[in-house]
């Protein structure tokens, strides 16, 4: 099958390489995706999993991405619970293979079906960025109706998501980024906006939830916007400051069958959406993770046209 593989941790995104790979097989409580769709983060080529299995060995080359939709082709030993010939869409292993690729082997745990109206670029879409604002916010958050939600990054891939979810189950959101992307983030449905380039991000203060997707010297200050007993919840590594009279909670997204039929069924009625940049087939996706201009929203493979 045709695949997109890297062999060369320090190249990054660069050593991004077409290639032809050996179609995996689906082990027991797997299923085989023929891939419709892929997601890839290029944060990816940076962490340990991509480059070594679950006993720290090499596994290159490797096949990133790590977010899929598309059709099972066949079941493995055991799988039950999806069929042979259902759309799915999902997150799968970080240690394994991912779904820059005709095929993916995949436990069929981590892949939700994807309802016939929703298409495989959008449901390629959503695994990270949906699952990882579900967990932060309703797991990891404990997010309550009433409550003040400070999400940084709104207009981008994560908060986006967890502005339009916070404001739905009746929090009051304050979204931050940079001065151009105010109104994204109002449209998704903040009611405030901190532009992190001009404005006292700690005249926002006083809040019970923020979420973090930046980190650095943006994490460190967000610590004291927290109001006792409140939290903060960071995707951006471990938090370097803590709130003084708070939780602070830093956390990996994971797979969730559950949680990706709430999100999808969101998509169908229309109370989320997520924003695409830029769609490629697999022949193109070197280049297209390799742009010469910035692109905002998220790159999805097109694997099958
Ligand atoms: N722990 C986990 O499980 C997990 C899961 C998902 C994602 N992540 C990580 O979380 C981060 C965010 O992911 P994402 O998909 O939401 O990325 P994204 O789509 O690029 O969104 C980040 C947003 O924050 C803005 N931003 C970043 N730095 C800023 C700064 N210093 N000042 C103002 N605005 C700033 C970005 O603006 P610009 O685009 O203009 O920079 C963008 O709008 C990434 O590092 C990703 O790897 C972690």
């Amino acid at each position: 099958m045709k695949a997109i593989v890297v062999t060369d941790e320090a190249a990054g995104t660069a050593g991004m390489m077409l290639a032809k790979r050996p179609q995996p097989e689906a082990a027991g409580n797997d299923v085989l995706v023929e891939v419709h769709a892929s997601g890839f983060t290029p944060g990816e080529l940076t962490w340990p999993s991509t480059w070594t299995d679950r006993l720290g060995r090499d596994r290159t080359p490797s096949i990133p991405g790590h977010e899929l939709a598309g059709v099972v082709s066949a079941l493995g030993y055991g799988t039950t619970g999806l069929s042979v010939g259902q759309r799915v869409f999902g997150l799968t292993d970080w240690t394994r293979d991912g779904t820059l690729a005709e095929y993916a082997a995949v436990e069929a745990r981590n892949l939700a079906p994807l309802p016939g109206d929703v298409d495989f670029t959008v449901g390629a879409s959503l695994p990270i960025s949906g699952l990882t604002a579900w967990q932060g916010l309703f797991e990891h958050g404990r997010v309550q109706a009433g409550q003040s939600v400070l999400v940084h990054g709104a207009a981008g891939g994560v908060g986006s998501i967890v502005t339009q979810l916070a404001r739905e189950a009746g929090a009051y959101v304050i979204g931050t980024g940079r001065a151009a992307d105010r109104q994204t983030a109002l449209d998704f449905g903040a009611q405030e906006f901190v532009d992190l380039e001009n404005d006292a991000l700690e005249d926002a203060g006083g809040v019970d939830l923020v979420f973090d997707v930046i980190g650095g010297d943006i994490g460190r200050r967000s610590a004291g916007l927290v109001r006792a007993g409140g939290t903060l919840v960071t995707i951006a590594g471990p938090p370097e400051a803590r709130p003084a009279d708070g939780r602070a909670v830093d956390f990996v997204v994971e797979a969730d069958r559950a949680q990706l039929k709430e999100i999808v069924q969101r998509v169908r009625d229309g109370r989320l959406r997520t924003v695409i940049g830029n769609v490629a087939t697999l022949e193109d996706a070197v280049a297209a993770f390799n742009p010469t201009e910035r692109v905002k929203g998220k790159t999805i493979i097109r694997v099958r046209p």
